[in-house]
């Protein structure tokens, strides 16, 4: 049986990913390495407790010698690196853990596969020929846009804050490894995600939380920051087809050209809360503006046209529908915890 390793698979995207590879790849094993940081969540995997082809390892990418072992004991096949600080906020607070996990972490894996699948720089060794590390990055290494224009893959590195810049290093890491050493690398850059399994800390989550409690619904600055929102299914489909079809050395552009500010995420929230969990007063009225986050990029958009020329990706979700979807995923999480309580 082949093996592929996660990294990061107990967070919002890498559980997603789990799921979507065992169905994707029937005969394949998934080894999931995640040290369950503040932002990892075990639950996030409780319906794969008996998946025998799915084996969750607790650790950390930057563990040398812990990496090595799964290289070899599982003799892995493929990676999908995932694992990472990826919160900005504390990243201006605290930047260190992220240029720990998001640069040394990214050196650790990307030269463990370089040991385990070849014998030196553009040597590989014969049963490892299609072996792939697939390294999943962010728009934000790109910096902040205008009212117009877009990120494409030849757009210069520009990283506002410290989080973008630990991603932009890891991505420079990893295209070096292909550039000195021939090592069979993708990267891919993505827009914000949303979708079932994010961390509470996140936008989305935040404000459904805040809303379903009657708290008040905290929007940074005017409002006006813009991000391009994709299904986090439409993520994982993107990354499959990188890793199976991608252009070894290449960098691919993940978004859905579905362009919206803060201000319309928390107005579409708090109407779809209205129709799925109407709590008297409309939920809009919790909104409430608070000072901004440093250096808080403006607008952020992506050319996702090399993915769909080349690889003949196309996002599967409608934002209306997959938005309705995830507030009805977040409310039912919201009902069993306060039942628990
Ligand atoms: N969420 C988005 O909108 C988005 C968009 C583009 C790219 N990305 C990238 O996708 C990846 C996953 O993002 P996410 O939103 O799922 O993040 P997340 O914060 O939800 O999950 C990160 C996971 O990594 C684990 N982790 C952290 N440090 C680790 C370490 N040192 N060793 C092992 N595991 C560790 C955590 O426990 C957690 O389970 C990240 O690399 C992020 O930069 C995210």
């Amino acid at each position: 049986m082949e093996t592929f390793l996660v990294t990061g698979g107990a967070g919002f995207i890498g559980s997603n990913l789990v799921r979507h590879l065992l169905k994707a790849y029937p005969n394949h094993r998934i080894i999931n390495l995640d040290a369950l940081t503040y932002a990892g969540n075990p639950a996030n995997l409780a319906d794969l407790a008996h998946e025998p082809r799915h084996v969750f390892v607790q650790g950390n990418i930057c563990n040398r010698e812990l990496v090595e072992y799964l290289f070899t004991t599982y003799d892995i096949r493929g990676v999908f690196h995932l694992a990472a600080e990826s919160h900005v906020d504390n990243s201006i607070a605290d930047p260190s853990v992220f240029m720990q996990t998001n640069l040394i972490g990214t050196f650790t894996l990307v030269h463990a596969a370089y040991r385990h699948w070849m014998t030196g720089p553009f040597a590989v060794k014969p049963a490892y020929a299609s072996c792939r590390f697939h390294h999943t990055s962010t728009d934000e290494v790109y910096g902040t846009l205008g009212e117009t224009g877009l990120f494409t893959e030849t757009t210069p590195y520009a990283p506002n804050p410290p989080y973008a810049a630990s991603k932009a290093g890891a991505d420079f890491i990893v295209r070096s490894y292909f550039h000195t050493f021939g090592l069979n690398a993708t990267i891919s850059n993505c827009s914000n995600n949303y979708g079932p399994r994010q961390h509470a800390e996140k936008l989305i989550p935040t404000v459904i939380r805040k809303a379903l409690s009657g708290k008040p619904i905290p929007i940074y600055g005017d409002g006006k920051n813009i991000r391009d929102w994709l299904h986090v299914d439409d993520h994982c489909t993107a990354l499959t087809q990188i890793h199976a079809q991608g252009q070894a050395g290449e960098t691919y552009n993940i978004g859905s050209r579905n362009e919206q500010d803060n201000n319309a995420i928390a107005a579409m929230l708090c109407n779809l809360l209205d129709e799925q969990h109407p709590q008297g007063a409309p939920h809009a009225k919790l909104i409430s503006y608070v000072k901004d986050r440093p250096g808080h990029d403006r607008r952020y958009a992506i050319d996702p046209s090399k993915l769909e020329t080349a690889l003949g990706w196309q996002p599967q979700h409608d934002f209306t529908t997959g938005l309705r979807d995830t507030v009805a995923w977040y409310v039912a999480q919201h009902a069993t915890t306060a039942k628990a309580a």
